[in-house]
């Protein structure tokens, strides 16, 4: 008996440890792939009582986006994710080269997808072109592809016109495409119209590129909130310009008025980036059945070869934020409402908090949530034994910046709190999103802490309010390493 024992404890140790992928920057609350590589997310819906998110998926390496495919994760509270079966592979003469981006409309019980056909000719002039595609799920499970696809072909548009955005408004259906113009040398967005969202019209160009807003514009969305218009969008090609445009590629928006007799897309504002951290990208929005604005990015960026690649797995999406929109035509993003449900025990809280004061996380992850004065300075770090990310509110110069140390750690931005600074700080494994006031500014960068990870007040800093709480794990740990 003892012997068997022995022989099938030795035996599970030696079984789990083939399996065991090192967890250590895997998320605790934010999808991520089960292994692989993730980028943009699509299809973002909600169908039959669940969220749907789909996402650029290699299931072969996390070392390279390789060969897009669809992945697919439900969720009924946005924190809680199952993953499902991949929803589409490339295996279409269209979409050979890649599943790119595309979105979801539910109509009549069924999830329609539309989404980009890539199709690469390595030796020709045109080095590859893209097609627009339909697929349909009855079931929020399996997809089937249109067989009369591709839908959209535009040859006069080729080869960079890509990740339709899709909505409905009145009885006709809408889809924003992302287009490369004059040579690739300028960005634009395409609106199309279509009764069927089979048979498909070109009937304007929302906005373009000038030359001082990039070459690509990639995922764009369009939506009315708060009586307005705005253009969302992730050029690629902007300058950088002092403390704007750090990143490789950008994400942010354009607010406006639109005619749908004319549509004509008026611009009320510049181009405003969405977020001011390291790591946010192609961005997808939805009006969910709350008619709630909800939006979701990529919380990375192409380019940095992050240590979670070793790990069997690349790639997460932020935090879904609820969107609104301020008076003087800003976007506010606020973490959505089912956040407390993510949230675990209450760590630390008090009045009037010295610095130095020093408070643990639990599982690296944590909601640190501070009030302040306005008028004084704070300065606080999350920091682990080898890195330390320093979050800092200037109040004579009204500057707040995310620093992460190494090259290119600082981000920043101006911002007057109105009344009471007020931050709200969310820690997981390897990301950190700064939400200031009420969700006028906010960053979102990764960071690979090692071992414990503490927040703290620098010693000449004080809060007048705050408080720590560990945040539960409601994803799975993945399951395989590749
Ligand atoms: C939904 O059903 C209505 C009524 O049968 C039909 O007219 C319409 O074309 C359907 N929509 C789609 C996208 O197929
Ligand atoms: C694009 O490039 C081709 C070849 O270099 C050139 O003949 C053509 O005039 C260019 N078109 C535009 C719109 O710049
Ligand atoms: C492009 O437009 C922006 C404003 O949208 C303006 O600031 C800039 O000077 C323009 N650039 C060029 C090259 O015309
Ligand atoms: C911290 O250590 C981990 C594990 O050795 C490493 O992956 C990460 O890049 C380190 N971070 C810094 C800033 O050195």
């Amino acid at each position: 008996m003892l012997a068997i024992h022995k022989y099938v404890i030795v035996a599970l140790l030696l079984y789990s440890c083939k399996c065991e992928v090192d967890d250590q920057y895997y998320p605790r609350y934010h999808l991520a792939p089960p292994s692989g590589w993730m980028n943009d997310p699509n299809g973002f819906c909600f169908f039959k009582g669940e969220y749907h998110l789909f996402y650029q998926y290699n299931p072969d390496s996390s070392q390279e986006p390789g060969i897009a495919h669809w992945g697919h994760a439900i969720s009924k509270d946005l924190f809680t994710w199952e993953h499902l079966p991949i929803a589409m592979y490339p295996d279409q003469w269209y979409d050979k080269s890649g599943v790119f981006s595309g979105s979801a409309i539910v109509e009549n019980d069924t999830m329609y997808l539309l989404y980009t056909g890539n199709l690469n000719h390595p030796d020709a002039s045109l080095d590859h072109e893209q097609h627009q595609a339909l697929a349909f799920s009855i079931d929020g499970e399996s997809v089937s592809k249109y067989e009369e696809n591709p839908v959209i072909d535009a040859p006069e548009y080729q080869p960079n016109i890509r990740d339709p955005k899709v909505w409905k408004n009145g009885d006709t259906f809408y889809m924003v495409l992302g287009n490369s113009f004059e040579n690739e040398t300028l960005g634009r967005a395409l609106l199309y119209s279509s009764a069927d969202l089979k048979s498909w019209d070109l009937v304007s160009i929302l906005d373009k590129s000038n030359g001082s807003l990039g070459y690509m514009w990639e995922c764009p969305d369009f939506f009315e909130i708060d009586g307005k218009f705005v253009l969302l969008f992730s050029p690629q090609g902007v300058k950088p310009q002092g403390d704007k445009y750090n990143n490789l590629y950008q994400t942010g928006y354009i607010v406006g008025n639109f005619d749908y007799d004319t549509y004509n897309f008026t611009p009320l504002t510049e181009f405003v980036e969405l977020d001011h951290g390291h790591d946010f990208y192609a961005t997808q929005t939805i009006l969910d059945a709350f008619n709630r604005r909800l939006l979701v990015a990529w919380m990375d960026m192409w380019e940095q070869n992050y240590p979670e690649r070793d790990d069997g797995w690349t790639g997460q999406m932020t935090i879904v934020r609820e969107l609104s929109l301020s008076k003087d035509n800003h976007l506010i993003q606020k973490p959505v409402a089912e956040i407390i449900l993510a949230r675990g025990r209450l760590l630390y809280t008090a009045r009037r908090t010295k610095g130095s004061k020093r408070i643990e996380l639990t599982e690296k992850t944590g909601e640190i949530r501070i009030k302040s004065k306005a008028s004084k300075d704070l300065n606080l770090f999350i920091e682990s034994k080898n890195q330390s990310v320093k979050i800092s509110y200037d109040h004579k110069q009204g500057l707040i910046s995310l620093d992460r140390g190494g090259h290119d750690g600082l981000r920043r931005t101006g911002w007057k709190p109105i009344r009471k600074l007020k931050l709200k700080i969310y820690v997981d494994a390897s990301s950190i999103e700064v939400f200031c006031g009420r969700g006028e500014v906010t960053f979102s960068s990764r960071f690979f802490p090692e071992d414990k990870v503490f927040v703290r007040l620098r010693e000449d800093t004080e809060a007048e309010e705050m408080t720590v709480s560990s945040m539960r794990r409601t994803v799975e740990k993945p399951d395989s390493n590749n």
